[in-house]
């Protein structure tokens, strides 16, 4: 934030050598995203709404956040909860009105904080009236040219145009019936059958979207989360994939026919016109799930969007060499292009990392978690909170996830009839989605809905009993307690001229300690062992994840040093 006391490079400094401005807000922001469904519910339906947001913006200023993400809000008919899209201009009922987000956003505004939305530009839902004038229109025409329409192979038409499967499984491909009432073209959703994919390389789909991005930084939102920001572009070929190694299917060629096309930075590049437009650094963050931090960093930098979010640093393992890597590839990647970094480490797409991190043995590929031991829940909280000062302490802006300020882990066990993710269908039953990190949140009393909604109401997937003991009430003033720990850090964060934006050094350690210093006499050192290591050099100890051992960092605990 206003954190200015670095010796950095790239744009920040460029920007201080002429003099004229601070360092703009976003590039050491901590913004929290908010899955609206499940934040808190004013009206007792069950669902998350912008009435409980609203009297539970006083938590997020309190808690220390810059901002708050939301994940979408429109108007839909909510097979994805909510990324399929039937009205860009407007929000669902179930979360309340234009009017409410208008004054929300004024809210959030006079409590300090800034509000990002979530816009899904790869895909409308199929009730998205575009979609419903290009089915009623049929072949060939203009309707239809703002998706992908195609017909089928084999001789009647009967097979899909290609060999692309659907992210949630199944074919990628859905066959309509044409007006005349018999099986027609088939059309493209790299989702759900009901999110059908936008044809990028049409006019009238650049222009609206354009137009969608002026209507809400006019209504004064400060930010745009942008959904499948590696997706846009496709080969308009529509080549059928081919088998690789372990049976994945991959591109024939060097280039993927639907993912991190080249021309997708063409398309944010006009972006960054429309936002630039506007007063008051408006900011981009672009969810590009992409082959590593070289990668990541061609969406950012002058011109182009200004922040992405970092998945391989969501997806490492706990292990020292691991982040190591990867926070070193970032720093260098994204200084490169004057881009800050981003860290995270939980989303609603992803197991949270209580549950990640609480296991001996685990691996990520991409979003997806594969556990290979019994979770301990100590273990993960202890590694949460050591994750928690790594990450605070990164140059750049953070992004958290509503509940982890709790140590909320995975609800792994859900009942199996209140699953609503399509993963869960559409894989046959055998993968049971992300419904397990978006349980709503407990904030007070001793038994469900846990303040979440009135008592009596029944949120939309039930809540652990366990969790009693981790609602916001339970947690406040306990000084032993995550939320007590994120508070601290946030509160540390903001005051010190080290932490936010800038640089970082490494200083040496033994192996399985990671230790970095920041300037001006900032010091973070995390054990990854399972025993303690002296702590490095210190005047004193600012913040510890867990208690020490005297000069000793046990196993799996940060401190953050004054040096
Ligand atoms: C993004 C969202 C995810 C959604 C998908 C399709 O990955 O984060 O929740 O299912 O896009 O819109």
């Amino acid at each position: 934030m206003d954190n200015l006391g670095e010796t950095a490079d790239g744009a920040q400094q460029n920007e201080r050598d002429a003099g004229t401005r601070a360092a703009p807000w976003w590039r050491g922001a901590v913004v929290y995203q908010v899955y609206l469904r499940s934040f808190a519910d004013g009206d007792g339906d069950g669902v998350g709404d912008i009435a409980g947001l609203r009297a539970r913006l006083p938590y997020l200023r309190d808690l220390g956040a810059d901002a708050i993400w939301l994940n979408p809000w429109y108007p839909s008919p909510m097979v994805d909860g909510g990324y399929d899209v039937s009205d860009y201009r407007d929000i669902a009922p179930v979360f309340g009105t234009l009017a409410a987000a208008d004054a929300l956003i004024g809210e959030a505004h006079e409590q300090g904080l800034r509000v990002l939305i979530d816009l899904v530009p790869n895909h409308t839902s199929d009730r998205h009236p575009w979609f419903q004038a290009a089915l009623a229109a049929g072949p060939g025409s203009p309707e239809r040219e703002r998706y992908w329409f195609r017909r089928g192979r084999g001789e009647a038409g009967e097979l899909p145009p290609n060999n692309w499967e659907s992210a949630f499984g199944g074919p990628a491909w859905t066959r309509v019936t044409e007006p005349d009432g018999r099986p027609g073209e088939w059309y493209l959703h790299l989702y759900a059958p009901e999110q059908p994919d936008l044809n990028w390389g049409n006019g009238e789909v650049r222009a609206e979207f354009e137009s969608i991005l002026r209507f809400w930084f006019d209504r004064g939102i400060d930010g745009i989360r942008i959904d499948v920001a590696h997706g846009l572009d496709k080969d308009p070929a529509l080549p059928d994939l081919v088998s690789g190694p372990g049976g994945a299917l991959v591109p024939a060629g060097e280039e993927h026919p639907y993912r991190d096309r080249p021309g997708v930075l063409e398309i944010y590049r006009s972006w960054r016109k429309v936002a630039d437009a506007y007063p008051g650094d408006r900011v981009f963050v672009a969810e590009a799930w992409v082959d590593g931090p070289q990668r990541v960093a061609r969406y950012v930098g002058p011109g182009c969007l200004h922040t992405a979010f970092n998945f391989p640093f969501l997806t490492c393992p706990w292990s020292p060499r691991g982040f190591r890597e990867v926070i070193g590839e970032s720093l260098a990647a994204l200084h490169a292009v004057g881009a800050p970094a981003t860290w995270v480490l939980s989303n609603h797409d992803c197991v949270r990392h209580v549950s990640r991190y609480g296991r001996a043995r685990a691996r990520m590929d991409g979003p997806h978690f594969h556990p290979e031991s019994p979770f301990d829940l100590q273990l993960g909280t202890r590694r949460a909170r050591a994750a928690a000062l790594l990450m605070l302490a990164l140059p750049g802006g953070a992004y958290l996830y509503q509940g982890e300020e709790l140590g909320l882990w995975e609800v792994e066990d859900l009942p199996e009839e209140v699953l609503q993710d399509p993963r869960w269908e559409w894989s046959g039953h055998t993968d049971r989605g992300r419904d397990g990190c978006r349980v709503p949140l407990p904030w007070s009393g001793s038994a469900p809905p846990f303040g979440f909604g009135p008592d009596g109401s029944r949120p939309w997937l039930p809540q652990p009993p366990e969790w009693r003991d981790y609602t916001a009430e339970a947690q406040a003033r306990d000084p032993g307690s995550m939320l007590e720990l994120y508070r601290a850090a946030l509160r540390m964060r903001r005051s010190h001229p080290a932490l936010g934006d800038g640089t970082l050094r490494w200083l040496g350690s033994p192996a399985d300690v990671l230790v970095f210093a920041r300037d001006p006499g900032f010091c973070c050192a995390v054990n990854f062992s399972a025993g303690p290591v002296p702590l490095p050099a210190h005047e004193q100890v600012l913040l510890a994840s867990g208690p020490l051992d005297g000069d000793r960092l046990p196993g799996d605990t940060a401190a953050w040093l004054r040096i």
